[in-house]
């Protein structure tokens, strides 16, 4: 784990874009504060991926299901758990399925609120706010 500085939403894209080609597992937790970047490096996630569709924040569904155009990673699926207040709901959505296939990558945003719910294995990736106001402090 190392703190990485991005100055810019385009950087943290690309930053997410290059962690796809080193990813080491398929549940990833983003934590951090609000707006400190979880959907903007989400974003580039999916963009690496080959996701058509535009990713939102998805606080208000929960999770959301997208279909890449990736070789190995088939599915991207996006959860927000800001909002959730009973991990059980997770269950009741779904999200257990995909949290055992190897060729989806699930990601899932504030997973702090979670993580007794979510495999060991989850990678935690955390974002803070840095020094000026398009600075952040990525630690993955
Ligand atoms: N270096 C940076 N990396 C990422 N986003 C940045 C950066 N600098 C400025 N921003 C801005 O910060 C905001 C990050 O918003 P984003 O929705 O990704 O936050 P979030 O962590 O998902 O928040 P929430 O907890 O509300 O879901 C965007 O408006 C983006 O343009
Ligand atoms: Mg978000």
């Amino acid at each position: 784990m190392s703190d990485i500085i991005t100055n810019s939403q385009e950087e943290t894209i690309n930053l997410a874009k290059e962690y796809i080609t080193t990813l080491k597992g398929n549940v990833l937790g983003l934590i951090g504060d609000l707006g400190t970047g979880k959907t903007v490096f989400t974003q580039g996630l999916a963009k690496e991926l080959g996701v058509k569709e535009i990713v939102n924040s998805p606080t208000f569904v929960l999770m959301k299901v997208y279909d890449t155009n990736h070789k190995v990673i088939k599915k991207l699926v996006h959860v927000d758990a800001y909002r959730l207040t009973n991990a059980q709901e997770l269950i009741d959505i779904g999200l257990t399925e995909y949290l055992n296939k190897k060729d989806t990558l699930v990601v899932i945003e504030w997973a702090d609120k979670v993580k007794d719910f979510l495999p060991k294995e989850t990678i935690m990736i955390n974002f803070k706010e840095g020094n000026n106001i398009n600075q952040r402090i990525i630690n993955i």
